[in-house]
C-alpha cells in the first residue's frame, strides 16, 4: 500500500515548493472525507475545524448537495456564457435575494481572486477614478493585482506594484500602537484615511475595499462603530465601497447571513467565493444595476456560471437556509468563544481570544509581552493534528490559531474539539 511518505516524496518532486502543505513534519495526505471528518491515507480520522480554510461550509461530501451536483452533471455540464442557463440565472436570483437589497447584479467567476478584480474592475468603470484604499493585513488573493491589494508580506510575491493601491491602518486593537484604547485606534483609523485620501490622492478615490473581520490576518475584529465612521469618508471622497465576504459571508460571523451586516453599514459591491460552494470552486460579484451598468464592453469568464458549480452552490445555500446556519454559527460560536475564554484566563501565552461566530482565533504570545510565538503556535497546531483535530493559522506574525467549524457543527463536535483544544494547550506549555 502506498504511505504517505512515499506520496509526499513524489508530491515535492513535482510541486511548487511555494504550496506548502501544513504540518510540515508530516503533512496529511487525504485518502477521503465525510461531513466533519477528514480521513488520511495512514488510517487516521480527523475532526475537520477549519474546513479547507472556511471553504467546506456545511461538511465534506455533504449528501444533499452531492445529489444535486451530480444531477446537474447528467443535465449539461458546461456552456460557458455565450449560453444561458435558468440554474445560473436561479443562483443570482438568490444571492440578491439574500443580500442587502440595492444589490442586484451579479457576475460569477471561479475564486476570491477574480470576485475582487471584478469588483475593483466595475469599481473603477463606474467612478472613472483607479484609487483603490484597502486595509493593512488584508488579503485579497493571488493574482497580480489581488496580491497588490493584499497588505500581508508573506503573500505578497513576484514585486507586486499598483501605484494606485494604497495600504490605511487597519483596527486591529490588541496590536494597538502606543498601548491606545479601541475608541483611540478608530480614531487613528479615521485620521491615516483621511490622511492618506489628503495626501496620496487628488481627494477624489474609487473604492475602499476591506474584510468585515480580516481572514488571513488572524480574524481581525474591528470595534463595533469603525465601519460606522469609515464609510461616511469614503462617499465623500467618491468611492464606493467593496466589502470582500469570502470569509465572513453565509452566516460565518453569526446571526446575519453576512459579515458587513453586523456593523450596520451598506455595501456597494459584495465579493463571494470560498464557503458559498461547499468546496467547489466559484467566485461571485454582486453590485447595484447603476455600477454593474457601468460595466461597458466585454468581458467573460469560461468557467463563471458553469451549470454545475451553480447547481452545487444553489444546494448549499438552500442547505444554510433549511438549516438556519447563521442561527447554529452564533449558538455554536457563542459556546466555542466561553470555552477559549476560559483557556485564556489560565493559559498565559495567549495573549488575546477573538472572533464572532463560528470564526474563532488564539493569538499566541511570549508569556507577560505581545511577542509573537510561531513556534509555539505551530506546536500547538501539530498537537491539535497528534489528537485528531484539524485547526488553521493565519496572521501576519504566523501566531494565530484560526478555528472555523463547519457551519452546521454539532454541540457535541463542539465539545470533543474543545476537549482537544485543553489538552493540546497543556501539552504545549
Ligand atoms: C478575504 C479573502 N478574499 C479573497 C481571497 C482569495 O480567494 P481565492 O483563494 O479563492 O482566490 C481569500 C482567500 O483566502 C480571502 O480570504
Amino acid at each position: 500500500m502506498t504511505t504517505s511518505a512515499e506520496i509526499m516524496e513524489r508530491y515535492k518532486k513535482v510541486m511548487f515548493p511555494a504550496a506548502a502543505p501544513y504540518h510540515a513534519d508530516n503533512p496529511i495526505v487525504v485518502d477521503h472525507a465525510k461531513d466533519q471528518y477528514i480521513y488520511d491515507i495512514d488510517g487516521n480520522k480527523y475532526l475537520d475545524f477549519f474546513g479547507g480554510i472556511l471553504t467546506v461550509s456545511v461538511g465534506h461530501c455533504n449528501d444533499e448537495i452531492t445529489q444535486r451536483t451530480m444531477e446537474q452533471l447528467q443535465v449539461v455540464q458546461h456552456t460557458s456564457t455565450i449560453y444561458v442557463n435558468e440554474i445560473m440565472v436561479k443562483l443570482a436570483e438568490k444571492v440578491a435575494e439574500l443580500t442587502p437589497q440595492g444589490l442586484q447584479k451579479v457576475f460569477f467567476t471561479n475564486s476570491g481572486t477574480e470576485a475582487n478584480e471584478t469588483a475593483v474592475m466595475a469599481a473603477r468603470m463606474y467612478t472613472g477614478n483607479p484609487t483603490i484604499i484597502t486595509l493593512r493585513h488584508a488579503y485579497s488573493g493571488r493574482s497580480l493585482l489581488a496580491m497588490s491589494l493584499t497588505a500581508h508580506g508573506t503573500w505578497r510575491l513576484g514585486g507586486v506594484v499598483d501605484p494606485y493601491i494604497k495600504h490605511v491602518r487597519n483596527p486591529y486593537t490588541y496590536r494597538a500602537p502606543l498601548g491606545l484604547t479601541p475608541e483611540q485606534v478608530v480614531d487613528l483609523c479615521v485620521q491615516d484615511l483621511e490622511e492618506t485620501i489628503a495626501t496620496t490622492t487628488n481627494g477624489r478615490i474609487g473604492a475602499f475595499m476591506a474584510e468585515p473581520i480580516q481572514g488571513v490576518g488572524g480574524f481581525i475584529v474591528p470595534p463595533e462603530d469603525y465601519f460606522k465612521r469609515i464609510i461616511p469618508i469614503v462617499k465623500e471622497a467618491g468611492g464606493v465601497f467593496i466589502s470582500d465576504e469570502v470569509q465572513t459571508g453565509w452566516g460565518r460571523t453569526g446571526g446575519k447571513w453576512f459579515g458587513i451586516e453586523q456593523w450596520g453599514v451598506e455595501p456597494d459591491i459584495m465579493t463571494f467565493a470560498k464557503g458559498m460552494g461547499n468546496g467547489t470552486p466559484i467566485g461571485c460579484t454582486i453590485t447595484t444595476p447603476e455600477i454593474a451598468d457601468a460595466v461597458q464592453g466585454l468581458t467573460f469568464s469560461t468557467f463563471g456560471g458553469n451549470p454545475v458549480t451553480m447547481a452545487t452552490a444553489l444546494a448549499t445555500i438552500e442547505y444554510m437556509e433549511a438549516h438556519n446556519t447563521p442561527e447554529n454559527c452564533e449558538v455554536q460560536g457563542a459556546r466555542m468563544a466561553e470555552k477559549l475564554d476560559e483557556f485564556a484566563a489560565e493559559f498565559p501565552f495567549i495573549g488575546e481570544v477573538r472572533g464572532m461566530g463560528l470564526m474563532q482565533a488564539i493569538e499566541v504570545v511570549e508569556p507577560g509581552t505581545k511577542d509573537p510565538d510561531k513556534t509555539r503556535t505551530a506546536a500547538f497546531v501539530d498537537a491539535c493534528k497528534e489528537k485528531g483535530l484539524l485547526l488553521g493559522k493565519g496572521g501576519l506574525y504566523g501566531n494565530v490559531i484560526r478555528i472555523a467549524p463547519h457551519m452546521n457543527v454539532s454541540g457535541e463536535d463542539m465539545d470533543t474539539a474543545m476537549d482537544i483544544i485543553g489538552k493540546a494547550l497543556v501539552e504545549v506549555s
